[in-house]
């Protein structure tokens, strides 16, 4: 066994953060590798068939170069379309992110709930599956943001947050049918818990936001069971497939992160 295999943790952008955090606390001297498809960024405009064609292959090649104990596909978008393709692909350990519809489900009143996601997510069969199994009593009503998505990006690199545009987001989303109703929203992208504070502050009116970045964490955690972590935490790596210039803006809010040691592929 060898202590210095990395958690590989990967996103399109930063949403991946949100799940780092919660992961850190489980195991905090587990080596980070923090994987940011940069270059393909962003997933949730692309077609699935992108999609598939794209992760699999780029974390192969991450899984050769970064040997990791195991992977966390820290998006909703990449997990939904390509997780089946990854796990066919690599002889690793995956973890994969689902919209938290289940837990949502358990928590409305109003039994309406919220899927605030990618374009590309919202759309997915997946969802619909989760809804039936988990919230065949519930209006499930989705909607996706790409605006959101960049919000994020805007907040990590220290672009102070638009009020405004947050609360269009989430009106859009309440504007659809039966979205009046909702009391609990799934944020279905790994991007929107970095935003929660400011969606909170935006609402129209009193919501609950649920993810599934918990659950993530303890699933890493229970596979990573019998590893043997170093004593101390190593430096933690953030990784970008895109151009160097494009990252510096980053530094700050990836050092709060512990990821003091930024690079691109
Ligand atoms: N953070 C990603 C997700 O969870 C997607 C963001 C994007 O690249 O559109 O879906």
């Amino acid at each position: 066994m060898n202590a210095a295999k990395p958690l590989l943790i990967f996103d399109s952008g930063i949403g991946g953060l949100s799940v780092l955090a919660p992961i850190r606390e489980l195991l905090p001297t587990a080596p980070i590798v923090y994987v940011a498809d940069s270059a393909g960024y962003p997933y949730g405009t692309k077609s699935p068939a992108e999609i598939e064609a794209r992760v699999p292959a780029l974390l192969g090649r991450l899984a050769e170069r970064f040997d990791p104990e195991l992977i966390v596909i820290a998006c909703n978008t990449a997990s939904t379309i390509a997780l089946d393709g990854v796990r066919a692909a690599l002889d690793l350990p995956i973890v994969g992110t689902v919209p938290a519809i289940k837990p949502a489900a358990a928590l409305s009143q109003t039994r309406a709930i919220g899927v605030l996601g990618t374009e590309a997510t919202v759309r997915q069969p997946y969802v619909d599956r989760l809804a039936a199994q988990f919230a065949s009593d519930c209006t499930v009503v989705r909607h996706g943001s790409a605006e959101l998505v960049d919000l994020a990006e805007a907040k990590l690199r220290g672009t102070p947050a638009d009020r405004a545009a947050f609360a269009r987001i989430l009106d859009a989303l309440y504007a659809r049918p039966g979205g009046d109703r909702i009391d609990t929203i799934v944020l279905a992208c790994t991007h929107f818990p970095l935003v929660e504070e400011e969606l909170g502050r935006a609402s129209s009116k009193p919501v609950r936001f649920v993810d599934g970045k918990e659950g993530i964490a303890r699933r890493t955690a229970w596979l990573t069971r019998d590893h043997v972590w170093p004593e101390s935490a190593p430096e933690g790596r953030a990784v970008f497939t895109g151009r160097t210039t494009d990252v510096e803006p980053y530094r700050t809010g990836l050092a709060r992160f512990g990821l003091t040691r930024v690079e691109t592929l």
